[in-house]
């Protein structure tokens, strides 16, 4: 048995709401789905008739939303007619790690994910499916579950209500998101009440093939979400440690990985090595399995996984750090040119990214940015480095950093000491650098951060060269 579903509300207009929702709607044009977001903001441009200002960028995204909105796509703020509406209901808001009391600096804040509880405890009518779409901490269901049962047994008999809770993490990696909901690996449903794990398979079903869809008890899914981010994340701090080595005895970290990666018991995905893994979920998630084993006193547990956040962390201070000791042991009053700020290529999102703390280590060492990025708004860049940009152009002996942001790449180097590129944006990769060694000041230097340059296309330039994990050179 299934309950049937027809209206659907997300709460949560974010990375991770928007475009779900926009590919359900897609593929199941007899669900009405209306999204709600707190943030007003945000809706509207949701709503913006141009595609290019919707606030989430995503290929595919634009096209799916063109085809839905205004049909069986909705977006707004109204939360409460949405909720008292909908068969099935989506929290997808955000869950960052709290910073103050009880697990600060580890523990997840779930005061947006309780709230949305109570609202729908407030406003929920008839029988209602609650999915769990936030990556929330094992036990989390529970809390919502007891928030929702206590509304369920103190409804009266005129206005009956009850719930299901359900588990349903999303695995969709930010760049390359409509292609991960539409091909999913697996979709997980972690739940108690059958019939309501069958209602979200259908719906699921009507492009997900039946054997991709797994169903589990609610906290296998809740954990399986944090292993999954854990492990990808270790996978990128091994290989980042690895490229540390290299660079000291002459090994090629792109070399090491495709050898190591063709081991089939290994295989070939994630052992890029870069500036240290970004993004809203790898640390926060990291750091949650590092809470939860703690509480239940297997410290060796969470000392195994804090040790992959602490050498994120470490990749980030040795990358900037190596940088400065290249350039005689002092970018004072020098200008360096960052080319990208996105946490990878193919997405705005900044969260977390390298670029924020090896940029904030630059500015600390007086040095004058000139910040390239095809998709990041030199407004984002402002929030997230703390310091106003600086449109005038700084004279080089000023010792306090400063920086700005330039729409073009050639601006960004015109004049600069040294490039670093901290993104691994396709155009960085067909830049002619004997063109650009020349718009740079001499002595000039490349540091790829992202290992994306092949040293030949360097060698015939006049560029000093270094790239991660490259010990030949
Ligand atoms: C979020 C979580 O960070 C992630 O852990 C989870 O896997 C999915 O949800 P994301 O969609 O990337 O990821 O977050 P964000 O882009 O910040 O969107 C969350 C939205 O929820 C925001 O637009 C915020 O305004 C909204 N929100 C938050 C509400 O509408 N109501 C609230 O009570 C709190
Ligand atoms: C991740 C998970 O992949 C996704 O399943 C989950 O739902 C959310 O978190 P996302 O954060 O969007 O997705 O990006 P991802 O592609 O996983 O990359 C994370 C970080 O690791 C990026 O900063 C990226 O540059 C870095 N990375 C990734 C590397 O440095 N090397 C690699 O080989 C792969």
């Amino acid at each position: 048995m299934t309950f049937e579903v027809k209206k659907i509300c997300c709460i949560g207009a974010g990375y991770v709401g928007g475009p779900t929702m926009a590919v359900i709607a897609d593929k199941c044009p007899y669900i009405t789905i209306n999204v709600v977001d707190l943030n007003q903001e945000r809706i509207k441009l949701w709503n913006h008739s141009d595609l290019n200002k919707l606030p989430v960028y995503e290929t595919g995204l634009d096209r799916l939303i063109e085809r839905c909105r205004g049909k069986n796509l909705h977006f707004s703020t109204k939360i409460r007619e949405n909720i008292e509406e909908a068969d099935m209901i989506f929290i997808s808001v955000n869950t960052p790690t709290k910073n103050k009391g009880l697990g600060a600096g580890k523990a997840s804040d779930l005061k947006w994910v309780e709230g949305c509880a109570r609202d729908v405890a407030k406003f929920a009518k008839g029988h209602t499916i609650v999915v769990e779409k936030s990556t929330l901490p094992v036990k989390t269901a529970e809390a919502i579950k007891i928030i929702l049962t206590a509304a369920q047994k103190s409804s009266n008999s005129e206005k009956k209500i009850s719930f299901d809770v359900l588990s349903n993490p999303e695995f969709l990696a930010e760049g390359t998101a409509i292609k991960d909901l539409e091909k999913p690996d697996r979709v997980l449903i972690g739940g108690e009440n059958i019939n309501a794990i069958n209602s979200l398979s259908k719906i699921y079903g009507n492009w997900v093939p039946k054997n991709k869809i797994i169903h589990t008890n609610i906290w296998s899914s809740e954990l399986a979400k944090l292993t999954a981010n854990a492990f990808l994340a270790q996978r990128v701090s091994s290989i980042n440690s690895i490229a540390a080595l290299c660079e000291k005895t002459g090994a090629d970290v792109r070399e090491v990985s495709k050898a190591v990666g063709t081991d089939s018991r290994i295989g070939c995905k994630f052992l890029n090595s870069g500036p240290g893994f970004g993004g809203s979920c790898f640390k926060k998630d990291i750091l949650n399995l590092v809470y939860i084993a703690n509480h239940f006193g297997l410290k060796e547990v969470a000392d195994f996984w804090e040790n992959v956040v602490d050498f994120n962390t470490f990749n980030q201070t040795r990358i900037s750090q190596l940088i400065v000791k290249k350039l005689f042991g002092t970018i004072s009053g020098k200008k360096i040119s960052i080319l990208g700020f996105a946490f990878k290529a193919n997405t705005n999102d900044t969260r977390e990214s390298p670029a924020i703390n090896i940029c904030k280590d630059f500015l600390e060492e007086g040095a004058h940015l000139s910040i390239h990025d095809p998709k990041v708004s030199s407004l984002q860049i402002e929030k997230d480095l703390g310091i106003e940009e600086q449109k005038t152009t700084q004279s080089n002996l000023a010792s306090e950093g400063s920086w700005c942001f330039k729409e073009k790449i050639t601006d960004a180097i015109e004049g600069a000491d040294a490039i670093v590129i901290l993104t691994e944006w396709d155009e960085y990769k067909k830049l002619d650098w004997d063109k650009v060694s020349t718009l740079m000041r001499k002595p000039s230097w490349l540091f790829d951060a992202r290992g994306i340059i092949s040293k030949i296309n360097i060698e015939k330039t006049n560029l000093n060269f270094w790239s991660i994990g490259d010990g030949s050179l």
